[in-house]
């Protein structure tokens, strides 16, 4: 049976103080909380190792990792290095990576193979921009983001990865796809997944949405069939009502 799995992804967003408060809140209101969904947070690259001993039931994620396992790479953090410091997942081609540090989807293919062989398990982001839905290319851009980030998997190395489908207009926009476009496209990517690999990848994939989400619209979106949870950016920030979110399940 396939994960429900509410992520936060807090960007470059906290002082490593202000991390370690969130993070201590959010893993004392996990052992309260009525859902049986595993949570994930993602703080930035400065806090990980702090965060991660504060920390027991809510699992911890990097926001992006290198392409290249060492060496002369300045600035760049290998995938092993995040599990030396106790990380189990990396969110791995984020729209924001996309757009601003112009990650393409062979680069994003190199990234997630390179995390698995180090042990983590990728957050493989996906979505399309709004001209591309208003023009009718949303299923493509999605597919080839798919089929060339996930390319050359083996069914091992797919079943320890997570999709998430974020519309790049309904990120940090306060404009959330409706229930019936979330579906949709879940739907969409996973029939694409039983061709791209088979029905029982598909089947137990975790396919999550991001975009806008928040308590109060969180559970329509996680009551359809294909949506398995949320990626969770600015409503993440806040201990709160990133566990209303996973509560809404
Ligand atoms: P948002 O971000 O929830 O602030 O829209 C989602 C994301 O970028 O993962």
């Amino acid at each position: 049976m396939r994960k429900k799995i509410v992520a936060g992804n807090w960007k470059m967003n906290t002082l490593l103080k202000d991390g370690m408060e969130l993070a201590k809140s959010v893993e004392k209101l996990e052992k309260k909380k009525s859902s049986d969904a595993l949570v994930i947070i993602a703080p930035p690259f400065t806090h990980l190792s702090e965060v991660r001993q504060l920390i027991e039931n809510v699992k911890l994620s990097a926001q992006d990792c290198a392409s290249e396992p060492s060496g002369a790479y300045t600035g760049e953090v290998s995938p092993e290095m995040l599990v030396s410091s106790g990380v189990e997942y990396v969110i791995i081609g984020h729209s924001e990576r996309r757009a601003y540090y112009n990650e393409d989807n062979e680069l994003l293919n190199k990234k997630v193979k390179l995390a698995l062989s180090a042990g983590l398990k990728p957050i493989y982001c996906c979505g399309e921009v709004l001209e591309e839905r208003e023009t009718g290319k949303l299923f493509d851009v999605v597919k080839e983001q798919l089929k060339v980030g996930l390319k050359d998997l083996t069914t091992d190395e797919i079943s320890q990865v997570i999709i998430a489908y974020e519309p790049v207009w309904a990120i940090g926009t306060g404009v959330v796809a409706s229930p019936d476009q979330a579906q949709e496209m879940h739907k969409f990517i996973r029939d694409l997944l039983v061709e791209l690999f088979d029905g029982q990848v598909a089947e137990e994939m975790s396919i999550l949405y991001g975009g806008s989400c928040k308590p109060s619209n969180a559970e329509v979106l996680f009551a359809n069939p294909d949506v398995d949870g949320g990626l969770i950016g600015g409503a993440s920030l806040n201990a709160e009502d990133f566990v209303a979110i996973v509560n809404a399940y």
